[in-house]
């Protein structure tokens, strides 16, 4: 019970260390605006989307979408009226793919990827007469100059593949396309955050941001040229101090000084023992890919203290699994929280299913709880980026386009998250439907943004823009 309070205090977040964070990243948005290179910043990366979509866009485009777990290949169909359908096919990565020695294995593979589907769209043969648009949502941090280029540069999620980085991955892409001789071309490299908010705005204008909850933490939003120093001459000298421009923020990498995080000593290992460690400070503690690996380091230390699983002998099996880094993953955490039997079985069968071990109802319960610790700070550490863009722009009233599957599947996340929001704007007693500032569940997937984004800068070009 003792063990129970100390973790419950070091994974509290009050409202008022909330309210510090985010006045420090409203501050750190506005340095990255001005400068972006400093790794221990946020690089608030231009995404050179100029326009806001109207919803009359129209037009069909081919959309690869290399999200944190899985590649989807999409067929959009932008019907204009605020209107679109789509085809798909989703591929899993394979999780050696993430750290494969040989880029052109990632490359190749998504090629593949999308040879296998326009011959599922195209049965009797792929058509040569013309060249498919296509969108390439790219959900790690790029730098560009152009829509049609993106310099990758870092990976993050567990993504580690030599020659990559400071490279431009279009060509990359476009090689592997080429060899299998499939009839494409590239008219649009975005983030998932930027398609996210621009698939959601085709259909619903209040949307202001682009967030994913997910393998990654990240969110996307229009400024406007004036507040981004760091583009000056690198626009055409007529355009409007007003115009809008999309930037990607790529928070995850907020707070990499570790100034005002609030970082237990099991986000300090995590950091220290990552392939990158001091960077993606943020997302460290709140996106997917690290809570299965919190809740593993705090039962192995309560393991090692003799507190729990005592009849587990440490070069057992299961304990071996206990101190394998990555051994759990987020879905342990959703699934006990999702629990609602009052012997807690379904925990039950979680733990001896994935880890071996045959737990006692007061083990299960610690697990319960540690989960709900762990997630809740999560949800809670989340809104500070919406918090900080809402109150940056001014925006009072807006709703946030938001996808990934800590959002989408882990249980309660969208009311903490609200719960949070409430906290910092001070709207207690204010039903969670009636917020004036509001998270949604994003639509269909940032292909479809990526597809829209072709579609925009398709026109601007027409228009000699
Ligand atoms: C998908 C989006 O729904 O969510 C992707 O279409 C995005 O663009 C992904 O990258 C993020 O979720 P996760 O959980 O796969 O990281
Ligand atoms: C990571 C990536 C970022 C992406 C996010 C969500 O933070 O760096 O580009 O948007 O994950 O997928």
């Amino acid at each position: 019970a003792k063990e129970i309070e100390v973790y419950k205090n070091q994974f509290w977040v009050p409202t008022e260390t909330l309210n510090k964070i985010i006045e420090y990243f409203i501050s750190e948005l506005d340095r990255g605006n001005a400068d972006g290179t400093d790794p221990t910043g946020i690089p608030m990366n231009a995404a050179w989307v100029l326009d806001y979509p109207d919803g009359s866009e129209t037009g069909d485009y081919l959309a690869i979408d290399l999200g944190g777990t899985n590649l989807r290949v999409v067929l959009v169909h932008l019907l204009g009226n605020h209107k679109f359908t789509t085809e798909q096919s989703k591929y899993h990565i394979p999780t050696k793919m993430r750290t494969t020695q040989h880029r052109e294995e990632l490359f190749g593979f998504i090629a593949e990827c999308l040879e296998d589907f326009l011959k599922q769209q195209h049965p009797e043969g792929i058509p040569t007469g013309k060249l498919f648009p296509l969108g390439f949502t790219f959900s790690y941090p790029a730098s560009q100059n152009s829509i049609t280029e993106g310099v990758l540069q870092r990976w993050t999620k567990g993504f580690d593949i030599p020659n990559v980085e400071g490279h431009d991955v279009v060509p990359l892409l476009m090689e592997q396309v080429e060899k299998k001789g499939l009839p494409i071309k590239i008219d649009a490299l975005i983030n998932d955050t930027s398609g996210t908010l621009v698939a959601s705005r085709y259909t619903d204008e209040l949307t202001e941001m682009g967030c994913i909850f997910g393998t990654g933490v990240n969110g996307a939003y229009y400024d406007r040229i004036k507040n981004i120093p760091k583009l000056q001459g690198k626009l055409e000298a007529d355009i409007a101090p007003d115009s809008p421009m999309l930037i990607n923020c790529e928070y995850g990498s907020f707070d990499n000084a570790h100034k005002v995080l609030p970082r237990t000593k099991f986000d300090i290992q995590i950091d220290n023992e990552s392939p990158r460690p001091g960077q993606q400070a943020f997302e460290k503690m709140t996106s997917g890919y690290y809570l299965g690996e919190l809740i593993r380091l705090i039962m192995l230390e309560t393991y090692e203290k003799g507190l729990i699983f005592k009849s587990y002998t440490k070069s057992c099996e299961q304990i071996k699994n206990l101190q394998t880094p990555y051994f759990l993953d987020t879905s342990f955490l959703s699934i006990i929280e999702a629990d609602d039997t009052a012997d807690l079985s379904v925990t039950s069968n979680e733990f001896s299913s994935k880890l071996f071990i045959d737990t006692t109802f007061e083990e299960r319960l610690f697990a319960r709880k540690l989960s709900q610790f762990i997630g809740t700070r999560a949800a809670r550490l989340s809104i500070c980026g919406i918090s900080a863009v809402c109150k940056k722009m001014d925006h009072k009233v807006a709703h946030i386009a938001a996808d990934g599957s800590v959002f989408l599947k882990y249980p309660y996340f969208p009311e903490r998250a609200a719960q949070g929001l409430s906290d910092v704007f001070g709207w207690e007693g204010i039903d969670m439907k009636d917020h004036p500032i509001q998270i949604k569940h994003a639509e269909d997937g940032s292909g479809v943004g990526a597809a829209i984004i072709a579609a925009l800068s398709h026109a601007r070009k027409e228009k000699g823009l």
